[in-house]
């Protein structure tokens, strides 16, 4: 093992070592030559020994003195008086070594050093006067052609294939990115030109290259580059205020083609760090193609998605049922431009009108279902709590009368972390549609009931994000309930394919629970989207926290205690161990709070709800 590590050089390291035998080996070469021309030396170990001693010093004080870090091209004096001392240094240790070894070699000592120097800056090519001041020439002419035309100088993270495919396309047309330098990590590619363009340093030079080379923009052009170090370096151009587009990581760069990815905006989950997810199409397929698909609440954002890839999987027909026209006819037009030969219905409707619902499952008879529909506004629900109850649970409860009237293969519940010991309506609400769908799973044979389970979506309706650009745009503040509050986030895409993943288990009665990665901080959430709009946060955009609202929790949970955990073959699905429900009381329990729904009595619904979800907690929400 550690013999493996100590023979694997770079491709820098083969260089130096070349360089070191090929210097060591031309000056003797030339010292026994000039000595001696072609005949024998009697002292020939000196010969051998001297050069040797000189170098090898000079690479060790080298290293100890981090010269070999320096980008000489960029070097100021300072690396250079070092470099001369490190020179003087070895004169002294490497004949110090020589009289040790040999005794006095008189004036042998002198003239090889003077050798050894000649031949290594004349050869290295890598560090030393000769090489580098041509190379400090050529960087200031490049420097002054760069200020010169300063307003899209633009530097290119990664000089890879995809950095310097942008490089080529934008140095042909420079009217928007003028490419002027690339900053890669590689060690190799340092000090080097890549299409006629300096490798100017690592990404911990970024503020300093841009100071340097006047740069106004950034092109971040590393797809491959993992989620984290990709959010870090995205955090350290924004830091520079230059304006920032971003070639999307691998993962979203799907269709396989060899074009070169374009630059985007830079967007919220870059931020994430959140490594991609794998997902099981295949078996996604194999129950989605060829079936009839109903998605409840489809013209929302959660809804929309799963439409979005509910069509790639080309099923029999999927039909649309929202009550709200304008998103309903959003998506159907966008799904009839990209799917036209997708049988696609549009049904406007309310899940709360049994009636009609009735008379589409009977049209259409929906092999699955997904039911999205829903209120999810917190504060809002807080003010109706009976409109919570009328729309989500009598929505849900018509639902799963119907798929099991109409023996629907599979229907799954879209529920929320809010849920789980909910402090407000809505999530008291929710917890009551997962009991109604536990409840079916009890009874029904012919249906596999489910629910799946999930925090925050990224830019969903009426979430935190197009709230903040909304206030950044109006020039601030931006506000904030709390300074410490944190959320999961997924964005809508993850969070759908792993809804989809859930319905290949086929276990009725199931609450999947998905995992969110690692929270995040509401704050520095909003300081990223300032930063992100070219506002430094506090100073240019404030900051204001309003305090917590009723019913909203510092953070949200996605267990109720009792459930236990259980992996499936998916590492961010998890099955949580479900309550059984009384079959006998809850039937009733749930008619009384619908009766009271149904009078429009407020607080007494309040009230009941927490005599039926006892995990419901409003007094000790964090108000
Ligand atoms: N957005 C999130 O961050 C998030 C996270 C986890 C879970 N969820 C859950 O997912 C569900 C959908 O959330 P969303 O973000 O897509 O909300 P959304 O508001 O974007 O979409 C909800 C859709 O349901 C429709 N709808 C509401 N009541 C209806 C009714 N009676 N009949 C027919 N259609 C009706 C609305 O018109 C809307 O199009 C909710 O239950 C929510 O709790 C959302």
């Amino acid at each position: 093992m550690i013999k493996n590590k100590m023979l694997k050089f770079t491709k820098r390291q083969k260089s130096v070592i070349l360089d070191f035998f090929s210097i060591a080996g031309v000056t003797e070469l030339i010292l026994l030559f000039y000595k001696f021309g072609l005949s024998y030396p009697a002292d020939w170990r000196h010969f051998l020994a001297l050069p040797l001693y000189f170098i090898v010093v000079y690479f060790i004080l080298q290293y100890a003195f981090k010269l070999n870090k320096i980008l000489w091209e960029f070097a100021s004096g300072k690396p250079f008086l070092i470099l001369i001392a490190i020179l003087a240094l070895d004169f002294v240790v490497g004949t110090a070594l020589s009289f040790l070894t040999f005794g006095y070699a008189g004036w042998i000592a002198t003239y090889y050093y003077v050798m050894v120097v000649t031949c290594y800056a004349v050869l290295s090519g890598e560090k030393l006067f000769v090489v580098q001041l041509y190379l400090r020439k050529h960087q200031l002419k490049h420097l002054l052609d760069v200020k010169q035309s300063a307003k899209n100088n633009t530097l290119i993270i990664g000089a890879g294939w995809t950095g310097s495919a942008l490089a080529k396309e934008f140095i042909n047309d420079p009217s928007i990115f003028k490419p002027v330098c690339f900053v890669d990590d590689s060690y190799e590619k340092q000090g080097r030109q890549i299409n006629d363009l300096p490798v100017a340093g690592t990404t911990k030079d970024i503020q300093k290259v841009v100071y340097r080379y006047h740069i106004k923009k950034i092109i971040f052009a590393i797809p491959s580059c993992d989620m984290e170090t990709r959010k870090k370096i995205i955090n350290a151009c924004i830091a520079t205020k230059c304006v920032l587009k971003v070639v999307p990581p691998i993962h979203e760069l799907v269709d396989g083609s060899d074009a070169v990815p374009q630059p985007r905006d830079v967007r919220i989950e870059d931020l994430l760090g959140r490594e991609p997810m794998t997902f099981d199409f295949k078996e996604v397929k194999k129950y989605i193609h060829e079936k009839v698909v109903m998605v409840t609440g489809g013209g929302g954002s959660i809804g929309s998605e799963l439409c979005r890839q509910i069509a790639k999987y080309e099923p029999k027909s999927l039909i649309i049922l929202d009550i709200y026209e304008n998103n309903a006819y959003e998506i159907q037009q966008e799904l009839k431009r990209g799917y036209p030969s997708l049988d696609l219905m549009t049904e406007i409707c309310s899940i709360a009108d049994y009636d009609k619902c009735e008379i589409l499952f009977d049209r259409y008879r929906p092999d699955i279902v997904f039911h999205a529909a829903a209120h999810k506004h917190v504060p809002l629900m807080e003010h109706v709590p009976e409109q919570a109850i009328k729309n989500n649970v009598v929505g849900t409860l018509n639902l799963c009368k119907l798929a099991d009237k109409f023996k629907v293969q599979k229907f799954l519940l879209i529920s929320t972390d809010k849920a789980v010991n909910p402090t407000n309506v809505m999530g008291a609400s929710k917890r009551c549609c997962e009991m109604i769908v536990k409840y079916h799973a009890q009874r029904c044979k012919d249906t596999v009931f489910c629910a799946v389970r999930f925090g925050n979506v990224l830019g969903s309706n009426g979430s935190v994000i197009p709230l903040f650009k909304k206030q950044i745009a109006e020039g601030g503040p931006v506000t904030l309930t709390d300074k410490n509050i944190i959320r999961y986030f997924m964005t809508i895409p993850e969070a759908v394919s792993l809804v989809l993943q859930t319905g290949t288990y086929s276990q009725t009665g199931e609450i999947f629970v998905l995992d969110m990665g690692q929270p995040v901080k509401i704050l520095d959430l909003a300081e990223n989207l300032i930063r992100l709009s070219g506002y430094e946060p506090y100073k240019e955009i404030p900051i204001v926290f309003t305090g917590l609202r009723p019913g909203e929790k510092l953070y949200e949970e996605l267990l109720i205690s009792g459930e236990g955990m259980r992996k499936t073959t998916n590492k961010k699905i998890f099955i949580c161990k479900q309550i059984d429900i009384d079959e006998k009381t809850f039937p009733k329990q749930l008619q009384h709070l619908l009766d009271l729904a149904k009078e429009n009595k407020a607080a007494a619904v309040k009230e009941y709800l927490h005599e039926m979800i006892p995990t419901y907690h409003q007094d000790t929400a964090e108000a």
